[in-house]
């Protein structure tokens, strides 16, 4: 088979995970790039990478760049593409623009000016043309501007990766799938051991591990932009999932979410029901500062308030201390790992942290914080953490 080059785009500080996911994937010539890893594979392997990927947003199959000379050559050099080969007249289309330029401003701008040269040469051959369906297309087509070099690609997931599906209802603050998934194989958390994930929210933590543990594909649920596109290969694309649906495994580990609200906690149960992994999950309504529960081996996910809301930033850093001494009481012999904008309450958890690492939830800057909560000769690694 034919192999062309591809990019998957992903979240920031995600770029090695998503490399190596690739790798296992057979992807070839991988290359990291900033929030994306480009590399080469065939149609087997643009479909495997959308129903497998856990850490990317989308997958991209560039097909043109060129230079621009400001828009009306933009218009002119987009007219002059085939489009026929991609989209048929009766089709739908939706163009996202992205500009990283002095010469092209504003992105909105840039995708109207395309959409107005596809649809000009459509209108030119059959005197119809095609209609624009920005949530549901035949054809998302993705265009990226930097300096004067235009690239364009065919957006092979259309949706995000990240909306596997399953989440239907959710809590204040989900994490994104893609995230928790992210943050999971960051951990380096080997399937095996227990997964506590004590204020779960809408349950992402809690479902993104039962399917990394039963080997669930996480584009199970959920459809493609490419089965749309002129070349889609149905029997290809069938043979591919069904030897995904032959490698589900039952897991060794078991998954436990609580959370204070028990609103979230019946979101979790639903979402992981929509999962299919709602026997692998034991979710159940508790506050983590209260509970007496011991959890001495496995590995906790944390994701708490940041104290971005009015009425959380004063009791945010007592919030902290308070998860801090939970920790080290109930938790010794595991592993924790706990997400945060709030870097200075972070500080009061009065653990050291055996590894930070920079991450974005949405906008906010955060950072990934390892505890290892085994109690050595001298005690706990307790000293405040004073750093950033
Ligand atoms: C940022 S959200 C977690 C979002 C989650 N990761 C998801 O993907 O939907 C923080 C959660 O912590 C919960 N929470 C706050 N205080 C808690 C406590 N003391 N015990 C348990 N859960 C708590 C909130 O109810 C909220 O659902």
């Amino acid at each position: 088979m034919e192999k062309f080059e591809l990019i998957a785009t992903t979240l920031f500080g995600l770029e090695e995970v998503l490399a190596n996911e690739l790798k296992e994937l057979g992807a070839t010539d991988i290359e990291l790039l900033n929030r994306a890893v480009k590399f080469k594979g065939d149609q087997t392997l643009l479909y495997k990478s959308n129903l497998h990927l856990r850490t990317a947003l989308k997958v991209l199959k560039p097909f043109a760049q060129f230079m621009v000379h400001g828009d009306n050559d933009l218009y002119k050099k987009i007219k002059k593409i085939n489009w026929d080969q991609y989209l048929s007249v009766e089709g739908t289309l939706a163009i996202e623009a992205t500009v990283s330029s002095d010469y092209f401003k504003h992105s909105q701008f840039v995708a109207l000016r395309c959409k107005d040269a596809i649809v000009d040469q459509f209108r030119d051959k059959y005197e119809k043309r095609p209609s624009i369906d920005l949530e549901n297309p035949d054809l998302r087509l993705n265009i990226y501007i930097r300096d004067r070099i235009c690239s364009l690609s065919l957006d092979s997931s259309s949706t995000s990766l990240g909306k596997r599906g399953y989440r239907q209802a959710q809590s204040l603050a989900p994490m994104s799938e893609v995230l928790a998934a992210g943050i999971i194989a960051l951990s380096g958390w080997d399937k095996k051991c227990n997964v506590y994930d004590p204020m779960c929210g809408s349950g992402t933590f809690s479902i993104e591990a039962a399917l990394i543990a039963s080997n669930i594909a996480p584009g199970r649920f959920r459809t493609f932009g490419f089965e749309r596109w002129k070349d889609f290969d149905a029997s290809l694309w069938s043979s591919i999932k069904e030897e995904a649906e032959a490698q589900i495994m039952t897991p060794e580990c078991k998954i436990y979410g609580s959370d204070l609200d028990e609103q979230a906690v019946d979101i979790s149960q639903s979402n992981a029901i929509n999962a299919k992994v709602d026997h692998l999950i034991e979710f159940r309504p508790m506050d983590f500062l209260k509970s007496e529960t011991h959890f001495n081996d496995g590995i906790v996910f944390l994701n708490p308030p940041y104290g971005e809301r009015l009425k959380e930033k004063e009791e945010i850093i007592p919030f902290y201390k308070e998860i801090g001494t939970q920790l080290k009481h109930h938790y010794e012999g595991c592993e924790a790992w706990i997400i945060s904008s709030n870097i200075q309450a972070l500080k009061f958890i009065g653990l050291r942290p055996s590894r930070k690492i920079r991450l974005f939830n949405g906008p906010l800057d955060c950072k990934l914080h390892k505890y290892e909560l085994f109690r050595g000769k001298k005690g706990y690694q307790e000293k405040a953490d004073d750093s950033n």
